[in-house]
């Protein structure tokens, strides 16, 4: 180690972006050199009619398109594994991911196994798994959201559900990032209100997060930059992108909530989540997003409207908003003037500690967002195993502006009960 980092990044996925721009999905394969392509997309989305539309632009390239619309809404080993052993048996030179978070994740470690071949669990980050790194780029990788929100287009995350270890994680290297992000706001207008809502939240709080994330100055200088953390805490470059997103929230996630015919408001929010996606990449998010995975990960017994699964889960942006409030009121006190600039951005123009998390009360409640983890089934009881759940999360909550102790996070969580 050698004193205080010195260094940041800022990598974003090439955005093509605009009404009409998924009908060139097939100009970018061709571009990628792909000649023969897995789309990868869930039944919903393939029943919206996205994929075919995808795949007409795709094949009038002379591209062939094998489809694969196994996409699990929350994907787990196994329907990772399944997607990769697909793609392999397919012999696919190359990805195009159509659909949300699910979707481009579930390609982006389909191309990973596809490419530099092992045991999904050997890539995982450690301590769940193996932290195995790929030596060398991955097969050329199109993603094409199709709601406003993950910014997986422009991430090198993929997020996984591990049922048997009651855990969320993910992977995360800089390979995963997809060649070329498409954004259209067009494929949005089959979205359900509840869809964009928590999407859209989930997008306000990368953005927040990002913005209000430990200084890259703060950390250690790596002793090599292979070991430069993918989530490097906040830094100028980064500031710009999330502090855009976070304009876009508070100015059209109401709206774009309420009318799926506002292709402003939904176009918006489509092109925040993009935003905010290249934001956090780069600055990363901490106790929100830490203490999500455990209450996503914990209990599968909410009924979500809106969402067409049959299964009970709580939806990302739920998951994430929701002990948001408490989480920035427990970090006011590390840099209030940035927190009280998070929250006019959002629109809200008070000062003092509960003006961003009044802030983010205001949209969760406009939204029609749960406001308490009691909603999803916690008790008082399930506090330990919810900071236990967060705890091991340790490579986010590390960028925290005020790192919490365990005893911070129960706290954190009791209050959002
Ligand atoms: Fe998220």
């Amino acid at each position: 180690m050698s004193g205080s980092e010195t260094v940041f990044t800022v990598e974003a996925t090439p955005v093509k972006y605009g009404s009409g721009a998924v009908d060139e999905a097939g100009w970018e394969l061709r571009r990628l050199g792909v000649r023969r392509a897995l789309l990868v997309t869930d039944p919903g989305v393939a029943a919206a009619g996205h994929a075919d539309r995808v795949r007409g632009a795709v094949e009038a390239e002379g591209i062939e398109v094998v489809v694969f619309d196994g996409v699990h809404v929350e994907p787990t080993l196994e329907s990772l594994q399944a997607a990769a052993d697909f793609a392999r048996d397919a012999e696919v030179d190359g990805f195009v991911s159509v659909g949300g978070g699910s979707a481009m994740d579930t390609a982006k470690v389909a191309d990973l196994i596809v490419s530099h071949p092992a045991p999904v669990m050997e890539y995982v980050n450690p301590p769940v798994g193996g932290g195995r790194k790929p030596p060398s780029p991955l097969r050329p990788h199109l993603a094409i959201p199709t709601t406003p929100g993950t910014g997986s287009e422009a991430t090198t995350v993929a997020v996984l559900d591990i049922p048997e270890l009651r855990v969320k994680s993910g992977i995360s290297h800089r390979h995963l990032r997809p060649h070329q992000a498409v954004v259209d706001p067009e494929l949005t207008r089959t979205l359900p209100g509840e869809v964009v809502a928590s999407a859209g939240l989930d997008v306000v709080c990368h953005a927040a997060e990002s913005f209000l994330s430990k200084p890259y100055t703060s950390r250690e200088r790596p002793a090599s930059p292979d070991d430069r953390p993918p989530y490097q805490g906040s830094n100028p470059v980064a500031d710009l992108w999330s502090a855009r997103a976070l304009e876009y929230g508070g100015r059209f996630l109401r709206r774009a909530v309420a009318d799926a015919d506002d292709v402003e408001a939904r176009g918006a929010m489509m092109l925040g989540a993009t935003l905010a996606g290249i934001g956090f990449g780069s600055a990363g998010v901490h106790i929100p997003h830490a203490c999500a995975y455990p209450i996503a990960g914990l209990k599968h017994e909410y009924r979500p409207a809106g969402y067409p699964t049959d299964h009970g889960f709580v939806p990302h942006g739920l998951s994430v908003i929701v002990t948001s409030p408490a989480a920035f009121a427990f970090t006011y006190e590390a840099a209030p003037s940035r927190h009280e600039h998070v929250a006019s951005l959002l629109g809200h123009g008070a000062t003092g500690p509960e003006a961003l998390p009044d802030a983010l009360r205001a949209l969760m409640r406009d939204v029609g967002a749960p406001e308490r983890i009691r909603a999803f089934g916690y008790t008082e009881e399930d506090v330990p195993a919810l900071v236990e759940g967060a705890r091991k999360q340790q490579r986010l909550l590390t960028i925290a502006p005020r790192e919490p102790s365990d005893d911070d996070l129960a706290a954190i969580l009791r209050a959002s009960l």
